[in-house]
């Protein structure tokens, strides 16, 4: 029986697993960490995070082929392919602070998996990694082996939270790159052979390392291009009285452009856009590309200045001043569908409208309050680091509140924002929100999930990103 070791029990780790030991009932799959607490979740009926469909997956194969456990060098010792999928967030301090990435989390990783192995090993690059990673693992492994041979392998994931599921069981596609070697190459047809229980063969591609780990961050930054250029857009069309749901339908329809992702926003969020495109600019400048660099940086300055637009949209429109108005945030999370808050653009919107003395009232059907008070109170990139956290200052604290029912949100608000696109928000009985608000009642949608002429008529005074007043 093939056995398979995965560090870092996360939101891929865990899902991924569980996934490949559904398909794969003759493959035994063992995911570690060591977190206790996330471990512990694994085990639990409440897993450690919120996935359609992931809670099915893991309780047909938990105790039969899937074990999630904190014993990490027993299971890496026994592995014959080891996926490493541990953070890889940006570095806060040092060289290349704000942009490289982080490899404390992996090379730690690396060095242990060194230490315990007494047989080869593939070595499975699962987290997203700056290009030539792999070199580096390479060398900590080598150098320390004790004579054991290992293969190292990239095969970056391409799943979106929310939809963790369905994107690994029909996967676009899976990335594998390895050495040209005849080792190498047997290294990554042990792989495909995992993925081909499931996935077509035209749809796993190969490549060599260095290709596989560039089109990871390639991927992830051509995504967020789109956002941002439509997010750029979407404030032109404010300015023309153009509506960005049409040029958006109008440019999708050209098969070279395509409809997807192409959704007007408060600005992309999610723990990897912002940090793979910062990775990446890193990456240029070290090599000197520094008009590249650039290019990729204006992708995140656009999605900065689309929130600060938001908020400052808010406070202007309402008058100049939020000072003690309470206002209902509707959806926390990054995205519909998770309960993730990593990089979510509502933390900076709310900081924005903390700072204007605004009262928060906050909602989310998937984020606790306990994680909404540790998100507003951290900094930049805090969130990826175990870090002493500041608790929110005395007169932030009462500014904020977190309750569990939109309707509560919204009584007696002077305005709502939407900042998550959670489907339940479309379908909320607005005129009976309108009817406990103070007036003039605000809506500022900013995912553009609601109906604006309905609930023009119900005598909203509504703002939606990139839509006509
Ligand atoms: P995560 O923070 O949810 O999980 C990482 C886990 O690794 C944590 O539970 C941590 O305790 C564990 N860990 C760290 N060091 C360890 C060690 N030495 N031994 C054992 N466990 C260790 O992160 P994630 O969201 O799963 O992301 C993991 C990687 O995958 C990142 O590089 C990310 O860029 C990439 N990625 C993430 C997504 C996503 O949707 N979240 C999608 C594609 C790729
Ligand atoms: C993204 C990519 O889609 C995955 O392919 C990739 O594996 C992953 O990053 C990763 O490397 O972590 P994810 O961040 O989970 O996945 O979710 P997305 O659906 O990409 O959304 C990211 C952000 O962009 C969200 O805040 C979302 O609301 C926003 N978005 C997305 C828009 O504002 N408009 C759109 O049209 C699409």
């Amino acid at each position: 029986m093939v056995k398979i070791c995965c560090i870092g029990a996360g939101y891929v780790g865990g899902p991924t697993m569980a996934v490949i030991a559904l398909k794969c009932p003759s493959i035994e799959v063992a995911v570690v960490d060591i977190s206790v607490a996330r471990i512990a979740a694994w085990n639990s009926d409440h897993l450690p995070i919120y996935e359609p469909g992931l809670d099915e997956v893991v309780k047909q194969c938990r105790g039969k082929n899937l074990f999630f456990s904190t014993n990490v060098e027993k299971h890496v010792s026994e592995a014959d392919i080891i996926f490493v999928s541990v953070n890889t967030p940006t570095k806060t301090r040092g060289l290349g602070a704000g942009k490289a990435a982080d490899l404390t989390y992996w090379e730690s990783a690396a060095r242990m998996i060194a230490n315990v192995s007494e047989t080869d090993k593939i070595v499975v690059e699962k987290s997203t990694v700056p290009v030539k990673t792999a070199e580096a693992i390479e060398k900590i492994l080598t150098h320390n082996s004790k004579g054991i041979k290992f293969q190292i392998l990239s095969n970056p994931e391409f799943l979106a939270e929310g939809t963790a599921i369905k994107d690994l069981f029909s996967p676009d596609r899976v990335l594998i790159g390895g050495r040209e070697t005849p080792d190498g190459q047997r290294a990554i047809k042990a792989l495909k052979d995992v993925y081909a229980h499931w996935v077509p063969e035209e749809r796993i591609i190969c490549t060599n390392l260095w290709s596989a780990e560039l089109s990871k961050l390639a991927a992830n930054a051509f995504l967020a291009q789109r956002i941002s250029s439509i997010n750029a857009m979407s404030a032109l069309c404010e300015a023309t009285g153009a509506d960005v749901s049409q040029v958006s339908h109008a440019i999708g329809k050209d098969t070279r452009i395509c409809p997807k992702f192409l959704n007007s926003s408060i600005g992309f969020g999610g723990s990897c856009f912002q940090k793979d495109i910062l990775n990446l600019v890193y990456i240029c400048e070290c090599n000197g590309l520094t008009d590249v660099a650039n290019y990729w940086k204006q992708i995140i300055k656009v999605n900065d200045y689309q929130k600060n637009r938001f908020v400052n949209c808010v406070v202007s429109s309402m008058f100049n001043t939020v000072s003690g108005k309470k206002i209902a945030i509707l959806g926390f999370a990054f995205k519909k569908d998770t309960g993730d808050t990593r990089e979510t653009p509502a933390i900076d919107v709310c900081k924005g409208l903390i700072g204007d003395k605004a009262r928060l009232s906050i909602y989310d059907p998937q984020v606790t309050k306990d994680q909404v008070l540790k998100d507003l109170s951290m900094d930049k990139f805090d969130w990826d680091h175990p870090v002493h956290l500041q608790p929110l200052s005395p007169s932030s604290v009462n500014q904020v509140t977190i309750v569990w029912d939109a309707y509560e949100a919204t009584k007696d608000a002077h305005g709502i924002c939407i900042l998550t696109e959670w489907d339940e928000f479309k379908t909320l009985d607005y005129q009976r929100i309108f009817d406990r608000m103070r007036k003039p009642a605000f809506v500022f949608d900013g995912r553009n999930v609601v109906n604006v002429e309905k609930l023009r008529e119900i005598g909203f005074i509504v703002y939606s990103i990139g839509k006509p007043l």
